[in-house]
């Protein structure tokens, strides 16, 4: 996978089926009048994503990610779907990682590990969310915290493997709160990430990775946000249940320039 400008929707628990097919929907047709250069990511609730992901085939640039897996590839799980199901299903990604995740569900470094090695065994593409909590940022330990949680769980992946990884950086002061990490402080992260990943795997695997910004992404600072260099575009929660704001998000992300 090559560096791209991306903006993903992750919906969470939100919407029942209609109102799902009625925003894939709307995504999907506002899409069409898009140049097609920034690729659209929706990850809407598991029991859509089959409907969803035939709804965008027609369209290349418009993926299905779901929100989450489970690290086995099947067995007796109740409530589980393995890496190897998405598969079938043609999904193009699995977030793994999200903070959400991590707090609610005990997705620690060792389960996260497991997902990431299922996923890519599965030949899927990752979204890797990683980011700190406001107490180790107001400590300045963001990048020892960061490193310490791609070097745990997605650091044992293959550079092939790693090709098809996207990472999202989301601040967890920063999701679902309104308050935003300001440009630089996301251009500074991003660029670490990109320096971790290349001391770690190469300068060129490091230049084709995609890496997004995640936490209260919306239509009044996206554009600040994506005119940083190493910010490839923007993993969006709550913007991301209004097609019009989603759009606007969208829009920020292709009038700038390819990098
Ligand atoms: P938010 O969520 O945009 O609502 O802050 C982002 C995320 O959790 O991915």
């Amino acid at each position: 996978m090559s560096r791209k400008l991306m903006v993903a929707g992750n919906w969470k628990m939100n919407k029942n089926l209609m109102e799902a097919l009625t925003l894939a929907s709307q995504v999907i047709t506002r899409a069409k009048k898009t140049s097609g250069k920034v690729e659209i990511v929706l990850a809407p609730p598991s029991p859509f994503l089959h409907t969803i992901n035939s709804m965008s085939k027609d369209l290349g640039f418009v993926k299905v990610a779901a929100q989450n897996c489970h690290y086995e590839q099947n067995g007796a799980f109740t409530g589980e779907i393995s890496a190897e199901m998405l598969k079938s299903m043609n999904l193009a990604y699995v977030i793994v990682g999200h903070s959400e995740r991590r707090k609610y569900f005990n997705d620690d470094h060792s389960v996260l590990s497991k997902k990431v090695t299922a996923v890519a065994g599965a030949g899927l593409g990752i979204i890797f969310c990683c980011g700190e909590p406001l107490d180790v940022r107001e400590n300045n330990n963001h990048q020892s915290f960061v490193q310490t949680q791609l070097s745990d769980s997605l650091f044992n992946l293959s550079a092939e493997e790693m090709k098809n990884v996207v990472v999202a950086y989301e601040p967890v002061w920063a999701i679902g709160t309104g308050k935003t990490a300001t440009p630089e402080q996301a251009q500074e992260m991003h660029a670490f990430i990109r320096k971790i990943i290349s001391e770690q795997y190469s300068s060129e695997i490091a230049n084709n990775c995609t890496i997004l910004y995640g936490g209260s992404c919306n239509p009044a600072n996206a554009a600040a946000l994506f005119a940083n260099h190493d910010v490839d575009g923007a993993l969006v929660g709550g913007a991301s249940l209004h097609s019009d704001q989603f759009l606007q998000i969208i829009n920020a992300r292709e009038f700038l320039p390819v990098r």
